[in-house]
Order: C-alpha cells, then structure tokens, then sequence
C-alpha cells in the first residue's frame, strides 16, 4: 500500500493505492484531508472492487463518519468543541452556552443565550406519571440502572417528539432530553436516600437548579453555593463532548436504524455505564479507597503493570490521549478551590491521587505507554466532596455527556450520506458442513 498523493498545481487529488497480491488488482482510494487531524482513506469501495473487508477491532484506526462537533488531538492534548478550546469555555462559558453550541455550531449572543435558556427551563420538568416510574425499582437499585430505564422510558411519554424525520420534533427532543436528564438524576439520588423528589425552579439556572433539585429537601430552603454551582457548571462542561466515543458510536448506530432519540440516547447511558468508559470515575474512587495509603501505592502499580493481573490504574490512559487529557488538568486545577470553598483541608483521597500521578507518571510502563491521568482521574474526588455518593459520579457523566450524544444523533441524522450502521466481520467459524441427527451424534 502506498501513498500517491499528488501535489499537483491543480487541486491536489490524494489517493491510497492498494494492490491484492493475490490477485494483482489495485485499487486506488480516495484520501481526504479534514480541517484538522489524520487524512482518512475512503475505503468504501473496497468490498466491491476487490472482494475485502478492512478489519480493525475496537476501531483503533477506523472513522466511522464526517463531524464538525469536536476534535481532539491526542498527541497534543487538544479537545476542540466547534474549534473553542475546551480550557477557553471551562473558563470562560457555561454549560448551556456549550449545549447551543455544541448543537447549532455557534456561540450564542445575548438573545440567542437568554432565549435558548428560557426554552430549557420550560422543558424541566417531568410527566407527573414519571414520578410513578420510579416505584418500581428497588431503593438501592444502582443510579445508572434507573437512567437507562427512565430515559428509556421518555419515548412513552412525549410521542410528539419522537418522529425524527421532523426537524422540529428533533428540536423539541433534544430540548426536552437536556433539560429533563437534570430532573431525573436528581430523582434518581432522591428516591436512593428514600427523601421526596423536588421540582425543578425555573428561577434557578441550570447547574444550579440540579444542586437544589439534588440536595434541598421540602421542609427547607437550603442555598445553593454559587461556587458550589460555577463548579458544577464546569464538570458538566468537561464532560459534555468528546468525539465518537464508545457511548456516542453507541448513540449513532442506535440512531441508524430510525430509533426514537429518547431510546438512543437510553443506549447511550448503557454504554457510559461501563468500567472501562464513564464508569471510571466512580472505579477511581473504590481504587484510591482500596489502596488506601501512599506506601501502598507500588503494590497497586506492580498489579498494574502485570499483565497476568485484571487490575488496571483507573482514570489513567486513554484510546486517543497519548498525552494530559485536557479536561483532567482544568479538573485537577479547580479541585484545590472547590474544597477550600468546602472547608476541606488535606483531603486524604487527594493527596493519595496526587502522589499516584506522581509516582505513576515517573513509571517507565506508564511512560512507554503514555499513560496519563484522563477526565475521571480526579472528577470522582470533586463530586464526593460536593456531596455525590460514588454511585452517582457516572449518572452526572450522563447527565452532562446528553447534549454531546444529541448533538451527534441530530448531526447524523442530517447527514446525507447517512445509512444504518452495519460492520462486517472476519469469519473465523466452521465451514459448511451436514446435519447431525440426534442418534448419530
Ligand atoms: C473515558 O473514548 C473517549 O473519548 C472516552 C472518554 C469520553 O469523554 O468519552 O474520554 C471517557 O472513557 C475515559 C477513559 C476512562 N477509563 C479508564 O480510566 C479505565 C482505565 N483505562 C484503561 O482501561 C484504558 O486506558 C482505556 C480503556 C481507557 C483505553 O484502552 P485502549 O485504548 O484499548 O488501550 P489498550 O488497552 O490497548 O492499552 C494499551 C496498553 C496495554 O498494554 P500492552 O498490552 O501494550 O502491554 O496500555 C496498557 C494496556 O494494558 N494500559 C494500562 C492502562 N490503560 C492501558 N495499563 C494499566 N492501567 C491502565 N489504566
């Protein structure tokens, strides 16, 4: 395979080609350059011209589409949301800003801010009927097991917004699902501790509408931090895009098949859910309490580097950062502010995270690797002490990851070159062969 990009005076017209040594037909692929990142060859042709599949488990080197939402440069630690640094709208946006943003391509001025702010307060609340949803769970069902069952469940509430061929109804869905996930995480975390759901205040903004919803109780009328709030308000910005992750790759193939988006977006949630993805946060906190000291810390790491052991070092790595991941770095900056706000001194937890970055940083298997801290690393010691139990750091994931889901749902769905999502395989499985009957075998 070699590459013939011409760079011609005329508009340079790259192409791949690929030559079959079995059968000495070659293929020439057309190579595409984006704004940014590595060139793509369009390999769409080449099942039909040369009878191949490309083959690439866990899509280490595969695009499975054309986005302009995000980008990331994973050598550079770059994360881009419409070409805003994501450092520049952490500190200087608020989620809401980044959710319009993300889905009409633009930062909002003033009108389109306050109008677009208004549309998601109007959507807070729930169908009253939902609140009856809840009973059906166990008081200690896992938080995240709820979500997937009660977003799920949306497509059985607002059937005027589950026609996708709609644009206003895609609209109107994608409203609904930012401004209702707030409403029932909280309702998630109230009905766990057994205390009554609250309303939504449409005096209250976003972020800090969920810490009201979340923590105030009916018999009281406890105030929301502002900083407590702004802190918020950033987590969810950090976590609201990050390209075709696995939850969003799960969104866009559910999307594919014509699904409502309240049922991609419930597919979505699954996904997040696991260890290895939105679920490291909360494996992060049971780490640094399962290793408990600083001197235990080399025991951890030796486990780490075995590759006999299951154990891995938890908001460390990731497929596409080879370098800090941008987000862990302005999450590890505002951590030391939030717990003075908080009044907590030396918090243990920290100051165990901080020495294992330390140590683990200066360790020739993370190093060879380039293993680095990634988003999850130090969000859960942020949102415990804010007050989240363990259970809830990857359902405020969810909840902040909703608009970045949407975002890419609705950029697929009006996609024209868009098509159900089918991947092929490499059959490695028994040939054809006769039926065995009963007695004979
Ligand atoms: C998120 O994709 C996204 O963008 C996700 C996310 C988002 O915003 O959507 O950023 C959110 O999911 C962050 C990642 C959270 N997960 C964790 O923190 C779990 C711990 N991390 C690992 O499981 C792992 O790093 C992954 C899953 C994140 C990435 O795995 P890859 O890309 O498949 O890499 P790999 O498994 O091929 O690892 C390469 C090498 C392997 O060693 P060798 O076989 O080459 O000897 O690095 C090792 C791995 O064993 N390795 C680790 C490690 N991560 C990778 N070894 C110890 N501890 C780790 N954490």
């Amino acid at each position: 395979m070699n590459d013939t990009s011409k760079t011609a005076g005329a508009a340079a017209t790259q192409t791949l080609t690929v030559t079959d040594n079995v059968t000495g037909k070659t293929l020439e692929l057309p190579v595409r350059q984006g704004t940014e990142g590595p060139r793509v060859a369009d390999i769409r042709r080449l099942y039909s011209d040369l009878g191949m599949f490309t083959y690439d488990p866990g899509f280490t080197a595969t695009g499975s589409c054309e986005s302009k939402i995000t980008y990331i440069d994973g050598d550079e630690g770059v994360l881009l949301h419409r070409g805003y640094a994501i450092e520049d709208l952490a500190e200087h946006s608020d989620f809401l800003e980044v959710c319009f943003l993300l889905l009409y391509g633009h930062l909002p001025d003033r009108a389109e801010k306050e109008d677009f702010e208004q549309t998601i307060t109007m959507h807070t609340m729930v169908h009253e009927q939902m609140r009856t949803f809840f009973s059906g769970f166990r008081r200690d069902a896992h938080p995240m097991a709820i979500m997937v069952g009660v977003v799920g469940a949306m497509s059985a509430f607002y059937h005027d917004s589950t026609d996708i061929d709609d644009p206003y109804q895609r609209m109107v869905a994608s409203h609904r699902l930012i401004a209702k996930m707030p409403t029932i995480a909280a309702m998630a975390y109230k009905y766990s501790i057994g205390q009554p759901f609250m309303y939504p205040r449409n005096d209250l903004r976003y972020a800090e509408n969920f810490l009201h919803m979340t923590f105030n109780v009916p018999c009281a009328d406890l105030r929301v931090s502002p900083v407590l709030a702004r802190a918020m308000d950033r987590i969810f910005i950090l976590h609201a895009d990050h390209e075709q992750n696995a939850s969003t790759s799960t969104v866009r193939l559910a999307g594919s098949s014509g699904a409502n988006p309240f049922a991609c977006i419930a597919a979505g949630i699954a996904s997040l859910w696991g260890p290895a993805h939105g679920g490291a946060n909360e494996a992060v906190l049971n780490m640094l309490r399962e290793i408990g000291s600083k001197d235990r810390i080399p025991e951890f790491l030796k486990r780490a580097r075995d590759k006999d052991d299951p154990f891995r070092l938890m908001g460390f790595g990731h497929r596409v950062y080879k370098n800090y991941d941008p987000r862990a770095a302005v999450l590890k900056d505002s951590t030391d502010s939030v717990l003075d706000e908080l009044g907590v001194r030396n918090e243990p937890l920290l100051e165990l995270a901080l020495e294992l970055e330390r140590i683990a940083r200066e360790d020739e298997y993370f190093q060879k690797r380039k293993l680095f801290p990634n988003v999850d690393f130090y969000s859960g010691i942020l949102l415990q002490a804010m007050g989240f139990p363990t259970s809830m750091f990857t359902v405020l994931f969810a909840l902040a990851r909703t608009v970045g889901w949407i975002a890419q749902w609705k950029e697929m769905i009006e996609d024209p070159v868009q098509k159900i999502g089918r991947p092929r395989q490499l059959y490695t499985g028994e040939a054809r062969r006769p039926f065995v009957p009963l007695g004979a075998r």
